[in-house]
């Protein structure tokens, strides 16, 4: 296994997916989609006709451009989190002018690639990528002032993580964004089941290519010998939790290995692999508030499908 990275926070992370693929159930880090090919994937999706999350937040950042402007005020840097291909925050940059963008994704190549195509498109701005997991605080270069920050956290990433994590999350974004800074952040709300579960099943089979791509992004990382044709995609709404769950689902028997370790899988044996969190709005803004942020203002579609939502430090 000498092509295996070899630097600590790779071990660190091999050690991490070996000890979550030990458990029963067996689960994987959402951020195992987001290899090339499952960034790539990730926009195809974003161009579903049953993913409605993209084009809902998108129309409504069009829509509400200058009235998020108001909100937000005298802007210098706009810092996004995942900000993969950074196509959204084209829609913000006319009306915030921010002097500098930041974008911050696990993909630190895609990102970088993204960024410098956003500089070619508006002369002028100074752009900057970040590789980085954002479940541990991100530090920025230090050329990034701290006056006049806005953190973007749209697409409703928040939901992949559990509701404590996702407490912590907006803290360290309230740190992040500093004194008289914001957070713009973007979350799915719950709605008819068939809607959701439609997102998340398209026809075209794309969401199902997502999931099991992330067992050959697991593969290059850990070394293990995952076959991705032998894991059926299942996705439904909890509701008791409010919220979208991938899985995979052994289709057969599975013997796995990996330099230093094993696992057995029967047949219908389950991976989850995401968890996606809808949460009401009134519940989210309570979050906000008890995150630390202070005056919230709200932005939602006309079927009330997705909220946009400014918090002021
Ligand atoms: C990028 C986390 C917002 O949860 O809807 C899309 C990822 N997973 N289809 C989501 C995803 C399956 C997406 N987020």
């Amino acid at each position: 296994m000498s092509t295996l990275p070899g630097d600590a926070a790779a071990q660190h992370a091999r050690k991490v997916l070996a000890r979550d693929l030990m458990r029963t159930p067996a689960h994987i880090s959402a951020k195992y989609f987001y290899d090339q090919r499952g960034c790539e994937l990730f926009e195809a999706i974003t161009r579903l006709p049953e993913y409605y999350p993209t084009r809902t937040e998108k129309a409504l950042l069009q829509a509400r451009g200058a009235d998020i402007a108001r909100s937000v005020g005298p802007c210098t840097s706009l810092i996004e989190l995942g900000a993969g291909n950074c196509e959204k925050v084209r829609l913000l940059l006319p009306a915030l002018q921010p002097r500098c963008f930041v974008g911050v994704d696990v993909a630190g190549d895609f990102v970088q690639a993204a960024v410098e195509r956003l500089a070619q498109d508006f002369p002028g701005l100074e752009v900057c990528a970040v590789e980085a997991d954002i479940t541990a605080p991100v530090t920025l270069p230090a050329r990034i002032g701290e006056q006049g920050r806005l953190v973007f956290y749209p697409g409703s990433s928040i939901g992949n993580f559990d509701p404590d994590q996702s407490m912590t999350l907006l803290r360290q974004m309230r740190a992040l964004a500093g004194e008289g800074g914001g957070l713009l952040i973007g979350i799915d709300l719950p709605k008819e089941r068939l809607v959701l579960e439609a997102a998340y099943n398209d026809a075209a089979g794309v969401t199902a290519e997502f999931n099991r791509n992330a067992l050959a992004h697991v593969n290059q990382c850990l070394g293990s010998d995952f076959d991705p044709a032998q894991w059926e995609h299942v996705a439904f709404f909890n509701a008791a939790h409010s919220r979208i769950e991938m899985h995979l689902q052994a289709r057969e028997a599975v013997q796995l290995r990996w330099p230093g370790g094993a696992r057995a899988f029967a047949q219908g044996e389950r991976i989850h692999t995401e968890n996606s969190y809808k949460y009401p709005l009134p519940l989210f803004l309570q979050m906000l508030t008890q995150a630390g942020f202070k005056a919230c203002k709200a932005w939602t579609d006309e079927k009330d499908w997705f909220a946009v939502i400014h918090a002021k430090t």
